[in-house]
C-alpha cells in the first residue's frame, strides 16, 4: 500500500483561532454573519457529499457530463504534469483528469489541498492506491491565506472545481486570483468550474432541495461553533434561507431566527449574541457567472481564456484559462 505524503500546513488549534476571531467579528457586525469555511467538519463534509448527489443539485452532474467528454482534451491542452486541485474534497470528479493524464503519459504529480484533514487525507489515500503511476502530495491548508505553499516545479494546472470560486465575493475572488497567479510560471493554467445564471426557480431549489440536506448543512455550522466555541446555538431556532439575489447574481443562504432568544459563546470572551424573532444571518453565497464576467476576472490577474466548455444544457461552464 501506497502512503502519500500530506502537509499540514492548518493545525486544529490555527483553524479553531481564526474560526474564534470570524466568530467574533461576525456574530457582532449588523446584520450578523458566519464564514463559510467552517461548514466542512467531518459531518458537513459528508452532508456536502450528499447534496451532490441529489436530484435539485445540478452542478455537481453537469461538472461531471463536461469532464466525462473533455478531460482528455483539458489534459493536453495543459499540458501538465503536475495537478493541483483546491477545495478537492473527495476528489470524486477529478479522477476523469486524472485518468486521461495517466493515459496520456504526462501526469506525475497530483496535489489536492483542502481545509478539511480527514476528507483530505482519505481521498489522498485512496488516490494514492488508485494511482500507482502518481505521486499523491496532499496539503492541508486554508486557499485565502496558504496559496504560497503550493508546491512548485513542473508544468503546473490548477483545478478548482465545484463552483467553489462562488462561494467567495466579487473581491475576495480578486485577492484569491491574484495570490494564485503570483505563485504561477508562464505556461502554467488554472481550470475553473463555474456554475451559469439560468432560471431562478431551478437556481433556488439547488439550494433548498425537498429533503431538506442543504437546510441541514446550512445548520450544521451552529454545531461546528458549539464545538470550537462551546457556544449552545439550538440549530431547531434556526430555519434556513436560500434565495437567487439578482443585482449581484449569487445565491445568499441564511439563517433565520424562529424566536427572540440569546446565545452564549463562551469561547470568544463569554459573548451574548440576541437574536430577534425573524432575524436573518448570511452564512454563504454562491455566484452564478457568464462568460464576459469570468473572462475579464480571469484576465485582469494576467490569464488568457483559452478554451471554455458547457454541458449539453447549458447549465455549468468549465474554463481553461494559460499564464502568459
Ligand atoms: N471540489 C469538490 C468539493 C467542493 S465543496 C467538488 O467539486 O465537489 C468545497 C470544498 O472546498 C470542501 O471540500 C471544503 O472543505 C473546501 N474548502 C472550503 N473553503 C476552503 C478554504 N478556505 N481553503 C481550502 N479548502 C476549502
Ligand atoms: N460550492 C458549492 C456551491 O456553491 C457549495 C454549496 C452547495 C453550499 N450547497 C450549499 C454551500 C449549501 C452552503 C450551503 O454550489
Amino acid at each position: 500500500v501506497t502512503t502519500p505524503t500530506v502537509d499540514v500546513h492548518l493545525q486544529p488549534d490555527d483553524l479553531a483561532a481564526a474560526l474564534r476571531t470570524d466568530v467574533l467579528d461576525g456574530l457582532t457586525s449588523t446584520p450578523k454573519e458566519l464564514p463559510p469555511k467552517y461548514f466542512y467538519d467531518d459531518r458537513g463534509s459528508r452532508l456536502f457529499d450528499e447534496i451532490t448527489r441529489l436530484p435539485e443539485y445540478y452542478p455537481t452532474r453537469r461538472e461531471r457530463e463536461i469532464l466525462d467528454r473533455c478531460a482528455g482534451r483539458i489534459m493536453e491542452a495543459s499540458g501538465c504534469d503536475t495537478m493541483i486541485e483546491l477545495g478537492s474534497g473527495t476528489s470524486e470528479k477529478t479522477r476523469l483528469l486524472l485518468d486521461a493524464g495517466v493515459e496520456a503519459g504526462s501526469l506525475r504529480r497530483f496535489v489536492p489541498f483542502d481545509v478539511s484533514e480527514t476528507t483530505l487525507r482519505d481521498a489522498a489515500a485512496e488516490i494514492a492506491c488508485e494511482y500507482p503511476a502518481l505521486d499523491v502530495h496532499g496539503v492541508v491548508g486554508d486557499f485565502d491565506h496558504h496559496l504560497g505553499l503550493l508546491p512548485g516545479g513542473g508544468r503546473r494546472l490548477v483545478a478548482f472545481l465545484g463552483g467553489t470560486i462562488g462561494n467567495l465575493t466579487p473581491s475576495e475572488r480578486k485577492r484569491f486570483l491574484a495570490e494564485l497567479v503570483s505563485g504561477f510560471e508562464p505556461g502554467d493554467g488554472l481550470l475553473l468550474g463555474t456554475d451559469l445564471v439560468k432560471d431562478v426557480g431551478r437556481l433556488e431549489a439547488a439550494y433548498d432541495d425537498g429533503a431538506g440536506v442543504t437546510a441541514e448543512f446550512n445548520r450544521n455550522v451552529l454545531l461546528v461553533v458549539n464545538d470550537a466555541l462551546g457556544a449552545d446555538f439550538d440549530p431547531a431556532r434556526f430555519q434556513h434561507v436560500a434565495f437567487f439575489d439578482l443585482d449581484n447574481e449569487w445565491i445568499e443562504m441564511r439563517l433565520r431566527s424562529r424566536s427572540t432568544h440569546v446565545v452564549r459563546v463562551p469561547g470568544c470572551d463569554d459573548l451574548r449574541v440576541a437574536f430577534e424573532a425573524g432575524e436573518e444571518m448570511r452564512t454563504e453565497i454562491s455566484a452564478k457567472f457568464r462568460r464576459p464576467g469570468v473572462e475579464s476576472e480571469l484576465n485582469a490577474v494576467g490569464l488568457e481564456l483559452t478554451e471554455w466548455w458547457t454541458d449539453s444544457a447549458g447549465d455549468f461552464a468549465l474554463s481553461l484559462s494559460v499564464m502568459r
